[in-house]
């Protein structure tokens, strides 16, 4: 069994992570109505990858013998100035998302919870991948900010991303 604590600090993470899955799904219907097929592959992708942190959390709890409750979500986003904005707006996104991670593990550490402290690594390590792709990604806009050919090659190459499940890792 988790704590109260833990518990309710872990199932919040649940409910954000199905609410950054949110926030990308919106973030690709952006693309998809900008024409740009690769940054709105990427982005379902990334929202693959959420519901997948979701998912991995929630066996988490039920094995712990705990109980998981949905929450209600805020509608996300769904109006960005420019593929930029967008991705800048992911960014940000990611660095609450680690800040949240990172509170979760002091949680788990100072209850000398070690299961948790194991568990929550992963999604440690992974917050550091998250915030380098989509870093890399501003880099490259900014490089062709105001060049339609460059933006068509960016996209492109973001078109390439495949979603790979957690479990095959
Ligand atoms: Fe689930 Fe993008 O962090």
């Amino acid at each position: 069994m988790l704590s109260e604590k833990l518990l309710t600090a872990i199932n919040d993470q649940i409910n954000f992570e199905i609410h950054s899955a949110l926030i990308y799904k919106a973030m690709q219907a952006y693309f998809e109505a900008e024409d740009l097929p690769g940054m709105a592959n990427w982005m379902d992708v990334q929202f693959q990858e959420e519901m997948g942190h979701a998912e991995k959390m929630f066996h988490f709890v039920c094995d712990a013998g705990s109980r998981v409750k949905m929450l209600a979500m805020d509608e996300p986003c769904n109006d960005y100035s420019s593929p930029l904005d967008a991705f800048q707006k992911a960014l940000e996104h990611e660095q609450i998302v680690t800040g949240r991670i990172n509170n979760l593990m002091n949680i788990a550490q100072e209850e000398k919870n070690h299961a948790a402290q194991i568990f929550l690594q992963w999604f440690v390590t992974e917050q550091i991948e998250e915030e380098a792709s989509v870093g890399y990604i501003i880099a490259q806009l900014k490089r062709v900010e105001g060049d339609g050919r460059g933006l068509i090659m960016v996209d492109q190459e973001l078109a390439k991303r495949v979603f790979t499940p957690i479990a095959a890792e």
